[in-house]
């Protein structure tokens, strides 16, 4: 058993693809997922890129397998746990747009846009 999970440990470490982008934040409403959230929530807008590229993307927006992922991002050692619910069309590929709650776990807001945020996606895959 111990080696089994072991292995399945190594596995799934080595399906976390470490990405690295800057960090913005905004408003929260009605996102692509076709979720309503609101800024006070731990959630994310990856770039339209990764977006519409993510496997098992169909033309509807709100079918997209990666809402619900989650991704967890660290900033000068300090890190958040935060839920895929949107796209966000001024995103380069790798850059994360936050909402104000999870802004706040990496830095103050006063900074406006952070860089070198490295991430990945919770539970394997890109
Ligand atoms: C954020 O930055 C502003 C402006 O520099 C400062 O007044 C405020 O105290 C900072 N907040 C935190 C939580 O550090
Ligand atoms: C970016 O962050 C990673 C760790 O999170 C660090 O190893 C790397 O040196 C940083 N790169 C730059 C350009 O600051």
């Amino acid at each position: 058993m111990l080696f089994v999970s072991l292995i399945l440990g190594l596995v799934s470490s080595a399906l976390a693809v470490t990405h690295s982008g800057d960090g913005t934040f905004t408003t929260f409403g009605l996102g692509a997922c076709g979720f309503t959230n609101d800024n006070s929530q731990l959630v994310v807008g990856v770039s339209t890129a990764f977006y519409n590229d993510f496997p098992g993307a169909t033309p509807n927006p709100n079918n997209n397998p990666i809402c619900g992922r989650t991704i967890t991002a660290t900033f000068q050692g300090k890190s958040v746990t935060v839920e895929v619910v949107d796209k966000c069309t001024g995103c380069a590929m790798f850059d994360l747009n936050f909402s104000p709650a999870a802004f706040d776990k990496l830095a103050n807001e006063s900074v406006g846009r952070i860089h070198n945020v490295s991430w990945q996606l919770n539970g394997g895959g890109e």
